[in-house]
């Protein structure tokens, strides 16, 4: 048994669904180790400020179906500055935190890497984006839900769309990754994907636009990667003015994409990964990440993950160009 009493779990920017039951799993299988658990609220910042509460198994009764996250979340700016680490430790030295157990995306894990390489502290990261873009897991706890939010919504703007016989430019979110526009395009029997992976290749509406339009169709969906200059409006804009003969149509899904009871499947990941949290801290690992590929749990070193693209399978763009003749 390792000398690891007390562990500190937290969750840290956006949040994504299965979040809570990630926290769950980390405090239930933490618990039947016989590790205190305690809880720190919204963040870094909650760290810095010493928002701490000693959990018991009551603390996560119930949250397994619930989005979003019990903890909240921060994207910390004073965390970044070594006043503002020195200051996170202090309250883990208070708090007698001997360990932190991190969920949430590459900036998160960024600052999980840092923490624990400048105080020699143990922290265990789990994969907590709706994003999906992080290297060594097959996929990110929120992911599954979100896209499964997302062809819901897809679905419903198809019958309108389809009614109007009109062009609909849907933006996703994904911040610089296509995973979620990719994929979710291939799940709606979308027109086309744009997605950043790709912004550098070619012109890809261009490339939509040139394969033309089929007459029998009675409506297109091109799903497009949120970026702050080439977002769905761009596009759409560039149609009108390009292709003037079609009627085009904006809808931005924006933050409901983030929300929501969390599917089967992110369940499941969340609480393999929080038990194989505990499982690292057991076998004295530090400083990685917990994940799952090709079905196994696996611990992937921070400085790989957050450093390392996740590879972007181009054979994807291939299914839906081949599926959406
Ligand atoms: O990283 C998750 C994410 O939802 C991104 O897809 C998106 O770009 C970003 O967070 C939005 O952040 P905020 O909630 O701060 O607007």
């Amino acid at each position: 048994m390792s000398r690891i009493k007390t562990i500190g779990i937290l969750t840290s920017g956006g949040d994504a669904p299965g979040m809570n039951a990630a926290i769950r799993a980390v405090t239930r299988a933490g618990i039947y180790n016989q590790f205190n658990i305690k809880g720190i609220y919204r963040g870094y910042d909650g760290l810095i400020k010493g928002e701490v509460k000693p959990f018991t198994t009551e603390n996560v009764s119930g949250i397994i179906t619930r989005g979003g996250t019990i903890l909240k979340t921060a994207r910390s700016k004073e965390f970044m500055t070594p006043e503002g680490m020195q200051k996170a430790y202090e309250t883990c030295q208070k708090e007698e935190i001997d360990a932190l157990v991190v969920i949430g995306g590459n900036g998160s894990l960024t600052g999980a890497r840092n923490f624990g390489m400048e105080f020699n502290f143990p922290v265990i990261g789990l994969p907590g984006t709706i994003d999906n873009d992080l290297y060594g897991t097959d996929s990110t706890i929120g992911y599954d839900t979100t896209m499964n939010t997302i062809m819901e919504c897809v679905d419903r703007i198809r019958d309108t769309a389809n009614s109007h016989e009109r062009i609909f430019f849907v933006e996703v979110m994904g911040r610089d990754a296509g995973f979620l526009a990719q994929n979710s395009a291939i799940a709606c029997g979308a027109e086309a994907a744009i997605i950043p992976e790709e912004l550098m290749e070619e012109d890809q509406l261009a490339a939509f636009m040139g394969r033309g339009i089929r007459k029998s169709k009675k409506s297109c969906i091109v799903i497009v990667s949120e970026s702050p200059k080439c977002g769905a409006l761009y596009y759409a804009d560039r149609v009108k003015k390009e292709f003037p003969e079609f009627d085009v149509r904006v809808s931005i899904l924006g933050h409901l994409q983030r929300g929501g009871s969390p599917s089967a499947h992110d369940r499941i990941l969340a609480s393999r990964t929080g038990v194989g949290a505990i499982e690292a801290i057991i076998q004295g690992q530090r400083n990685v990440m917990v994940g799952v590929r090709n079905n196994e749990v696996v611990y992937v070193p921070f400085s790989e993950c957050i450093r390392t693209d996740k590879p972007f399978n181009k054979k994807l763009i291939r299914v839906l160009d081949e599926l959406s003749i």
